[in-house]
């Protein structure tokens, strides 16, 4: 197969400490398993950079990106040094831009986070029924409520007035719904083929084996709400093997608290998506179990990115605490998106799925260094 090329960004925070350790992993499997794998790393920390240059990365920071067929990023955001008294006076959109930045430019129009609670994983519920939360969300990547139209009129002043825009377009939003039903088949094609099933209640009263769950807030933003709704109905007709579920994104909020086994594929919007899946996180043991990726699926000349849904985490930077699990899972994910081209990395990235699964699995509650967790599953890795 062709060379695979990945542009790695450690960013800020943690991100450069959790990145070393998914680094040292893909050394691991590219010498023994003899994978076609190059990667270059991109240092663009977003203060130090802003210090020096008025912005968080080069102006040609994407053109230089897109060359790759991946991008592996840490985290971005950086409110500055700890004694500096102008921390925080860095505006988040310089240290953020990027990533939106990214996202935009190479049409990233889906956000796949999943959300399973892996045996050894923190297990924030109770209920015994927790063990089987097992969901992918699906957030709209490319316009909703990240669009960034509107403004602040008067200014500063008592009368002062923001405005926020949203655009929703079928168009963005047929291919998204398309996405989750896509996706729905596959997970219960894999469950089948790991003997695992679930059961779920089409609308005309049949099971079925996979679901997917539209989230909106259609009683007091009718507007895109009644749009997803259509799209949802007309598009759930060509997927009649999967049960389909409509949920108010605040009982939707409940619901992933109450009873998130219940929930297979959800599809959300970009701001709704983006707080569903901090909570989802959550309910798969944590930020520090994580994973996310941003896909292009349409054009492959376009590189998707991959990045943990944790942040930069600048209280804890710098200490060697940071849990890699999830940059790791990431990692993982990225390897299966590669394998499109190349089969072999797809086998790499399951072989990483897996020792991240085992070592979480062999290690509940153990005090651990991010360098330590690193070296665990490198030695998994060299030994399978
Ligand atoms: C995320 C983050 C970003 C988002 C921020 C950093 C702009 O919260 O990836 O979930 O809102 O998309
Ligand atoms: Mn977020």
């Amino acid at each position: 197969a062709q060379k695979s090329r990945i542009a790695i960004t450690p960013g800020d925070g943690i991100g450069p400490e959790v990145v070393a350790e998914a680094v040292r992993c893909l050394e691991t499997l590219r010498s023994r398993h003899n994978l076609n794998l190059e990667w270059t790393r991109f240092p663009w920390p977003s203060h130090a950079w802003h210090e020096e240059h008025g912005e968080s990365m080069p102006e040609n920071a994407l053109d230089q990106l897109k060359a790759f067929d991946a991008i592996l990023l840490g985290a971005l955001g950086d409110p500055g040094p700890v004694d500096d008294p102008q921390r925080y006076l860095l505006p988040d959109s310089i240290s953020l831009a990027p990533l939106l930045d990214m996202r935009k430019g190479f049409d990233q129009w889906v956000c796949e986070r999943p959300a399973r609670l892996l045996p050894g994983a923190r297990q924030y519920l109770a209920d015994e029924r927790a063990k089987d939360i097992d969901m992918l969300v699906i957030r709209e990547n490319s316009e909703g409520e990240y669009v960034s139209q509107g403004g602040r009129l008067r200014k500063g002043t008592p009368n002062e007035v923001a405005t926020q825009m949203e655009v929703f377009t079928r168009y963005a939003t047929d291919r998204i719904i398309r996405y989750g039903f896509e996706q729905a088949r596959l997970r219960a094609g894999e469950r089948m083929k790991q003997g695992r099933t679930r059961q779920f209640k089409t609308l005309d009263g049949r099971t079925s084996e996979s679901q997917v769950c539209i989230v909106t807030k259609r009683n007091a933003l009718r507007y895109w709400g009644d749009m997803y709704s259509e799209a949802f109905e007309e598009i759930s007709k060509e997927y009649p093997d999967v049960a389909t579920h409509h949920e108010l994104v605040d009982a939707a909020c409940m619901k992933f608290v109450q009873c998130p086994w219940a929930f297979d594929v959800v599809v959300a919007s970009n701001l709704q998506g983006d707080i569903l899946t901090d909570l989802a996180a959550v309910l798969s043991g944590g930020m520090g179990v994580a994973p996310s990726c941003n896909l292009n699926p349409t054009d492959a000349k376009m590189p998707s990115m991959f990045e943990p849904t944790h942040g930069s985490a600048p209280d804890i930077a710098g200490q060697g605490l940071a849990d890699p699990t999830a940059m790791l899972f990431t990692t993982a994910r990225m390897m299966e998106w590669l394998g499109r081209k190349d089969p072999a990395l797809a086998a790499a990235g399951q072989k990483l799925f897996d020792a991240v699964a085992a070592d979480l699995a062999e290690n509940a509650g153990a005090q651990r260094g991010t360098h330590e967790i690193g070296t665990a599953i490198c030695h998994r890795l060299e030994s399978n």
